[in-house]
């Protein structure tokens, strides 16, 4: 059987604020396969963000787990793979967009880009191209404040879905825009999973969930339906990343992705005993082990 992208496995979230334990997300098993789109709905404070900020390694999970990509145990890694994470294999869009208000348009974009690697001429290249697929006019040096709600919200998504990823996770990324704008952006999902990536959208609008191949329902933190919509695709046989060239316009190259390297970090338990002794169970998932704050705009880019 083909090995999920996504995998939660008995995923529990309970946060606590002193005495009292506020339950976020309880048990929940899902699996989001290469090539698919996945809507999450359901109320307000169902859980539909702590599901999205479990899968990008944001939040820790209080029980169970949370597995990216068949090996990458979420709750098992330390910040720098969590880093790593969103930096190579997970495309995150924030219910609240997240950008650096002090960077541009076109900065914001660039960044993660620069940090992972990638020279600034090539960079501004390939986020060129991302702001135009999502609409955004130029000039790109426009600051956030100076932007409306939903070309930020764009310039977010333009920042999530720059190069390729195995995984897109976007927190209601349609709540800004027009219907019209809102159908681009599921197109250009519906691309990204046609080219191999698994695509998890929080919505709550029926429109938007029409575009997902399957939608999961959450009530009080707890799956209580999860429908297909249409036969799903077949399994995409390949990595979105491999198939992706970066656009032409700069003469130099972008560093390939160092896929070796990648998975032996990603293989590295977190921490040093459970590395040398087997027997070790690994490092509990608590509360404050993770120092990434989804409401931290800098999230996305350590
Ligand atoms: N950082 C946090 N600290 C404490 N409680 C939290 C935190 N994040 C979420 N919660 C609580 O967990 C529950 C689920 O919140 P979550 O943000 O996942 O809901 P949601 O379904 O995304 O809601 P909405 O549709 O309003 O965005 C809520 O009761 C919320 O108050
Ligand atoms: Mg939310």
């Amino acid at each position: 059987m083909t090995t999920p992208t996504l995998s939660f496995r008995g995923a529990t979230k309970i946060f606590r604020h002193g005495i009292v334990e506020v339950p976020a997300l309880r048990e929940v098993d899902l699996d989001l396969m290469a090539g698919s789109i996945t809507a999450i709905m359901g109320p307000s404070g169902s859980g539909k963000s702590t599901l999205l900020h479990l899968a990008a390694g944001m939040v820790m999970p209080t029980a169970g787990q949370v597995v990216v990509a068949g090996s990458i145990d979420v709750g098992r890694c330390n910040p720098a793979q969590l880093a790593r994470l969103r930096r190579t294999e997970v495309g995150v869009v924030f219910q609240q967009y997240n950008l650096l208000p002090t960077l541009t348009a076109l900065e914001n974009v660039t960044l993660p880009l620069e940090l992972d690697g990638m020279s600034l001429r090539q960079a501004r290249g390939v986020a060129e191209e991302a702001l135009e697929r999502v609409g955004i006019e130029r000039p790109f040096d426009r600051f956030p404040d100076d932007l409306s709600g939903g070309q930020q919200q764009r310039v977010a998504i333009a920042r999530a879905v720059a190069v390729p990823r195995r995984l897109v996770l976007a927190d209601e990324p349609t709540g800004a825009l027009d219907t019209q704008t809102g159908d681009r952006i599921m197109d250009l999902f519906t691309e990204l999973a046609e080219a191999g990536a698994a695509v998890l959208v929080v919505t709550h609008e029926p429109r938007v969930a029409g575009f997902a191949d399957r939608v999961v329902t959450l009530r009080d933190g707890r799956v209580v339906s999860d429908t297909a919509n249409r036969p799903s695709r077949p399994p995409a046989a390949t990595d979105p990343r491999d198939t992706w060239t970066p656009p032409a316009r700069p003469a130099d190259a972008v560093r390939p992705a160092d896929t070796a390297s990648l998975d032996e970090a990603w293989a590295r338990p977190a921490t040093p005993d459970a590395d040398s002794d087997p027997t070790v169970a690994p490092r509990p998932a608590t509360e404050g082990s993770n120092p990434s704050d989804p409401s931290d705009p800098t999230a996305v880019i350590r």
